[in-house]
């Protein structure tokens, strides 16, 4: 079956139920989701509701157990393992909060890795590894292992590492969550500019409301289902910019300042906050 309608992934009416009977968890629950090339979108919710479980479906890491994924058009539940793991290798970035670096290989070993799981073993493999590697900032550190690198250092070779295949998908899984507030900016910039740059769709999970700003599209998962705006809330908003009642229910929109959700009736109203928010708090 092939229904993917130009976008990088596709997930269609996707559940997983972790353990059996009495004990079971419905961790996703009928979840469907399209990302649009060179998209980027940020999925945000409370611990537990199903984050990592959804990154990791979208991946091809982990089996649905009923639903769909297509990646690239490629409908993931048809392919064997080992056309999933090239598919993975070629098609998918990921990015781990907890980095993932192998500790005894340098940093540029760990990227050159990657590049070979992918079958790209000539000598391109080690130029084209250096190259992300300088444009990452990391030009002077190829040669140090991970114990010898910052948080933030670290995270930019996983990003690396996540960017040497070409993947037109790049998955990230609370990439900033171990880095303080200045580092872990750097980092999503940069990823999202390299992202931006080359037209790669970027998925990623972070309570970090900062990200907000930068995602073309903000999700919120709560308890296995995914939605543009937080259900449990039914009361009404107001738009800051234009001064007008939505149902929250409705909100498509919204933004984070200084702490505090503000919800838009467009696009539109919410870069002019963006732009200015100064003149609508
Ligand atoms: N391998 C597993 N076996 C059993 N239950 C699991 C497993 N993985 C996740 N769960 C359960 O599924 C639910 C969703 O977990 P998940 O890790 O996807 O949440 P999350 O949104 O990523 O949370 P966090 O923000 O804390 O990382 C949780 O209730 C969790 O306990
Ligand atoms: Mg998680």
């Amino acid at each position: 079956m092939k229904s993917n309608n130009g976008k990088i992934l596709k997930m269609q009416e996707v559940s997983r139920i972790f353990g059996k009977g009495t004990a079971a968890v419905k961790a996703i629950d009928g979840v469907s989701l399209g990302i649009e090339t060179g998209e980027i979108v940020l999925i945000m919710g409370p611990s537990g509701s199903g984050k990592t479980t959804l990154l990791s479906m979208a991946g091809g890491l982990l089996k649905p157990t009923s639903g769909e994924v297509f990646v690239a058009g490629k409908n993931l539940s048809e392919l064997d393992a080992r056309s999933l793991s090239q598919l993975r290798l070629r098609r998918v970035g990921f990015v781990f909060q907890a980095f993932n670096l192998l500790g005894s290989l340098t940093a540029l070993e760990n990227v050159v890795l990657a590049k070979n799981l992918a079958r790209r073993t000539d000598k391109a493999a080690e130029t084209d590894s250096k190259a992300i590697l300088d444009r990452l900032g990391l030009g002077q550190r190829l040669a140090h292992v991970p114990a010898d690198l910052s948080g933030g250092e670290k995270q930019r070779v996983a990003i690396a590492r996540a960017l040497v295949n070409d993947p037109p998908l790049i998955l990230a899984d609370e990439p900033t969550g171990n880095l303080d507030s200045h580092s872990g900016r750097e980092v999503m910039m940069l990823l999202f500019d390299l992202a931006r740059e080359e037209g790669r769709s970027v998925v990623v999970v972070s309570h970090d409301p900062r990200i907000v700003d930068i995602a073309d599209r903000v999700l919120w998962l709560e308890d296995g289902r995914l939605s543009t705006k937080r259900s449990e809330l039914e009361e009404k908003v107001r738009d800051p910019v234009c001064g007008m009642q939505m149902d929250i229910k409705d909100v498509a929109f919204t933004a984070i300042h200084h702490g505090q959700v503000y919800h838009f009736c467009s696009e539109k109203c919410r870069q002019k906050f963006l732009e200015d928010s100064g003149r609508f708090t």
